[in-house]
């Protein structure tokens, strides 16, 4: 169990601010200030993946009902975008910054015109690296989620039946998002040992995480180079299982599979893992072709981020459970770590409407 702990919004501005004052003079500064006088700037990463609009929506849902009032920006996976909007919402004197970035060490420069105007920043579900600027981070386990994603794999393979050892190739997501490295780490410490027991195989001998990493976690990326090692490794066997980080990307897996004769026939899909949740891919689960994916309830992570946010303006105790794990390049940013649940056939109905996260309707 990762240790209880608290830390006060006052001292870490204080601890973390140098330059100018150690003084906030943002809203974070001013106690009077009432909500409705304060702006949250709120930078998300793409609108190409269902989850980060769910993000969006919730946040500011969540954000609007507790009294403030919210700038809600998407910067269709472009960095420069990405880097003009915060500019632009620390120029608009935004009061707190929530960020999920497109790539983790790209916004250096906006951070810092944040901390320099004492605006507070939170990383939001993604690590933003290499600065000093950020105070907090709200996210789910990820490296819990890689394992549960291999485990999955393992489970789903015992479970088909095929033949040891097994046939199976690695998908990473984007190399410069934070998250990748974590998923793929998680995963790789549940599967290597089976790799070196010689229970699977590996026929692409493409193992390390830059070879497997799909920039800007791109489904056409992922499909391309599925079609790629089935041409290269398997015209005289089948692969029996995939390791995807992400259900966009196991749906372009699923299509190079597809494209290739599986799913017909005596040709059985893979074991293909994800994460997300993402209800294309649920209704992927339930119909057999996709094995499993990770639910990670991003309404409980917008919950613990408008928590963190009033926390820090109301200059109240700030929580966070985790302050070793996440370590950026200059600081271990104190972390508030939410749990995710692996899903697959025989829990997934079970899981995502017990949650409300979906209805039966949308499940049918
Ligand atoms: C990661 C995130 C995953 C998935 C992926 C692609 O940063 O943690 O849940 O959404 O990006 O969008």
């Amino acid at each position: 169990m990762r240790k209880f702990l608290a830390v006060t919004a006052v001292t870490v501005m204080a601890l973390t601010a140098c330059g100018r004052s150690t003084e906030p003079t943002g809203a974070a500064a001013d106690a009077s200030a009432k909500p409705a006088d304060i702006t949250v700037g709120v930078a998300m990463p793409t609108k190409t993946s269902e989850r980060w609009i769910k993000d969006g929506d919730y946040i500011k849902q969540q954000l609007e009902a507790a009294g403030y009032k919210v700038n809600l920006q998407y910067a269709n996976d472009d960095i420069p975008t990405q880097v003009t909007q915060l500019q632009d919402m620390v120029t608009k004197k935004n009061g707190v910054l929530v960020v999920a970035s497109i790539d983790g060490t790209a916004l250096k420069g906006a951070l810092a015109d944040a901390k320099a105007d004492n605006i507070p920043v939170i990383a939001y579900d993604r690590l933003l690296r290499d600065t000093d600027a950020v105070q907090y981070y709200t996210t789910f386990d990820n490296l819990k989620v890689g394992k549960l994603q291999a485990e999955s794999l393992l489970q789903g393979l015992e479970a088909s039946g095929a033949p040891k050892p097994w046939n199976v190739e690695l998908f990473a997501g984007s190399p410069d998002d934070n998250n990748a490295t974590f998923f793929f780490n998680g995963a790789m410490e549940v599967l290597q040992p089976k790799i070196d027991d010689g229970t699977i195989k590996i026929a692409s001998g493409e193992t390390d995480f830059k070879t497997v990493a799909t920039l800007r976690w791109d489904a056409a990326v992922a499909k391309k180079r599925m079609e790629n090692v089935l041409t290269k490794a398997y015209s005289d066997k089948d692969v029996n299982g995939v390791l995807s980080p992400y259900d966009g990307l196991s749906r372009g897996i699923i299509a190079a599979l597809k494209g290739s004769g599986y799913g017909t026939g005596g040709k059985k899909l893979p074991v293909v893992t994800g994460q997300d949740a993402e209800l294309e891919s649920v209704k992927s689960i339930l119909a057999g072709e996709q094995y499993s994916s990770v639910f990670k309830d991003t309404r409980e992570l917008a919950k613990a981020t408008v928590t963190m946010i009033q926390q820090i303006l109301e200059k109240k105790t700030v929580e966070v459970n985790d302050t070793t794990s996440y370590d950026n390049g200059v600081k271990k940013v104190p972390t508030q770590l939410l749990q995710p649940v692996a899903i697959d056939k025989s829990n997934v109905k079970d899981v995502l409407l017990k949650a409300n996260y979906y209805t039966a309707d949308q499940l049918k």
